[in-house]
């Protein structure tokens, strides 16, 4: 088999040429044939200006190329598109699909014979592990890691479940004007990703209980001088499977690899969106994800992660606490310790290995839980026949059975139009129902979920109802909130069919979703749907593609045509 600058030559009917070629181009770079007769290992570079949390990728690859070179291996970085949550129209979701393209066919075109991919921001990291799973080549994942933690007034503040709250209390009056301009500058007040347990942190978590990085890779903060280590100790291993050309990404993405994950999100009190990303990840291979077993494991999990928004701590508290290895540790038969790892042995080899540190409350033990059982619960019932998510461990536990009227806005525009309108007819018991806000509906299934409180309720201190959608929620976010109503409203799911004033129950115990209408009148409403019709914005390029191919929460919403046999 060939390797090195040999691989994957350009097509010119004469392979001696094309290598010749290739050669001739790169050594104007000024490589010398020493290096070029190495092993390659390829990083992805995903800084971008656009991109904060990835503020320390060039450290990272300066760091991660030192520890290629010094086992001698040769580094090669080359360009993916990288994605930021807040700079991302219309939503990051719309764009993984993207990177994960991006990436899988950058490290099949280019030779290389092991790769590292670095990333972190909430769909950078499972875009990346999508694409590695695709590509089957030895990689090593690098995440970027948490910021620090911000404060303000003698309180720690984190993006963003901090954002969110205070931005309600801005909204209800608690918080004047010049006082939010102030917390705007604290909330983020260094690179690296949402240092709560949402969307960035679970995946990285969950990338690191697969195997898939270093241990401790996960929680170091993202400015850290370890962090600059750990890329350093990633490259090197990186340079070894390169050589070896082990593990693959199919060695490691296994089903035990994929039920520990799950385990550790219960266990984490994780982010919604990593169930449809792990279910993304997991469609790249033989495994798949059943939404049962799923609600299973978070019956039997405990979350023992004390973080926001569950919680009450930081990413950097979880990390000084002993990170993920000591979470497993204390997972203990929950978990399949015989798993192998990129870095060579197993979970049983990292979980020996995990420091104990006196004193920390922030990681529990099964007999001390933060709660007895995992963080969500999958839900079915007439308005959600393929299922719908809830994270019931950031709930308002009184609202988890709730019959309430229905509040239904046809779209994010609408709700945005009427939900602090003043003659807006409702209360604290009814349930908001937001629709066209899925996959294809608004398109990009936003975080929309987190419907915020009308204004009116907030100001009379209601803090919390029960809300509805086909969208996602941040991981940072928090509330009653049933998120992924699948199928979604665009293409005929039952949340198209409910009017306002209509009577909705939820039962999380009972693990259900209803709408209380009888079936012929929502036959009758059925038959009254308007045709499904490609929607202007879909007319042509990225957007005509996703529109057409790609799938509903509960199979991951890649696109149709990517998903492994
Ligand atoms: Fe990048 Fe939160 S905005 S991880």
């Amino acid at each position: 088999m060939t390797s090195g600058l040999r691989k994957g030559l350009t097509a010119y009917g004469d392979a001696g040429f094309s290598l010749f070629l290739r050669r001739a181009f790169i050594k104007a770079m000024g490589y010398s044939d020493d290096a070029l007769d190495r092993p390659i290992v390829g990083i992805t570079n995903t800084y971008s200006d656009y991109n904060p949390c990835h503020g320390n990728v060039p450290q990272l690859i300066e760091a991660a190329k030192r520890g290629v070179m010094l086992a001698g291996a040769m580094p090669m970085v080359f360009p993916t598109i990288s994605i930021h949550e807040s700079f991302a129209h219309p939503t990051s979701m719309f764009l993984r699909n993207l990177m994960a393209m991006d990436t899988e066919e950058m490290i099949r075109a280019q030779p290389m014979d092991a790769v590292i991919v670095i990333g972190g921001c909430d769909k950078t990291l499972p875009a990346q592990v999508m694409a590695a799973a695709s590509v089957d080549l030895p990689t090593i994942v690098i995440p970027v890691g948490p910021m620090v933690v911000g404060h303000h007034r003698g309180e720690e503040l984190g993006a963003c479940t901090d954002c969110r709250r205070l931005w309600s209390a801005h909204r209800a009056g608690e918080i004047d004007a010049d006082e939010i301009e102030v917390v705007n500058g604290r909330l983020a007040p260094s690179v690296g990703t949402c240092m709560v347990m949402g969307t960035a942190s679970t995946m990285a978590c969950m990338v690191e209980a697969m195997g898939l990085a270093l241990p401790m890779s996960a929680t170091i903060p993202a400015p850290h001088a370890e962090r600059i280590r750990i890329a350093e100790a990633s490259g090197r291993r990186a340079a070894a499977m390169a050589v070896s050309g082990e593990p693959r990404p199919s060695a490691l993405m296994t089903v035990s690899a994929f039920r520990n994950a799950q385990v550790v999100m219960q266990a984490i009190g994780g982010s919604t969106n990593g169930l449809i990303h792990l279910t993304a990840m997991a469609n790249r291979t033989p495994v798949r994800i059943d939404l049962e077993a799923f609600d299973a494991i978070g019956r039997e999990v405990p979350v023992l992660v004390d973080l926001k928004p569950s919680g009450d701590h930081y990413m950097e508290h979880f990390h000084h606490a002993g990170g993920v290895p000591k979470l497993l540790r204390e997972l203990g038969g929950l978990v399949d310790l015989d798993a192998p790892t990129v870095a060579g042995g197993t979970l049983r080899d990292i979980v020996a290995a995990a420091e104990d540190v006196p004193g920390q409350t922030v990681i529990r033990t099964a007999a001390s839980p933060v709660k007895p059982t995992g963080a969500m619960a999958v839900l079915h019932g007439n308005l959600a026949p393929r299922g719908a998510l809830i994270k019931h461990s950031a709930a308002t536990p009184r609202l988890l059975q709730h019959t309430g009227r229905a509040v239904v806005f046809e779209s994010i525009p609408d709700m945005a139009a009427r939900i602090d309108d003043p003659d807006l007819d409702v209360t604290a018991d009814d349930v908001l129902v937001l629709r066209q806000a899925g996959p294809k509906g608004a398109p990009g299934m936003p975080e929309a979920g987190y419907l915020p409180i009308p204004k009116k309720l907030g100001r009379e201190g209601v803090k919390d109802m029960v809300r509805i959608s086909d969208a996602r929620m941040s991981g940072t976010a928090f509330g009653t909130i049933v998120l992924h109503v699948t199928p979604e409203s665009a293409v005929g799911g039952p949340l198209a069919l409910v009017r306002t004033g209509d009577i909705i129950r939820l039962d999380v115990e009972a693990r259900r979703i209803d709408l209380l209408v009888d079936e012929a009148e929502l036959a009758s409403r059925t038959a009254a749907l308007p045709a499904a019709t490609r929607p202007d914005w879909a007319a042509r390029g990225y957007a005509r593609l996703y529109h057409d191919t790609v799938t509903q929460a509960d199979q991951g919403c890649d696109f149709d045509f990517m998903l492994a046999p």
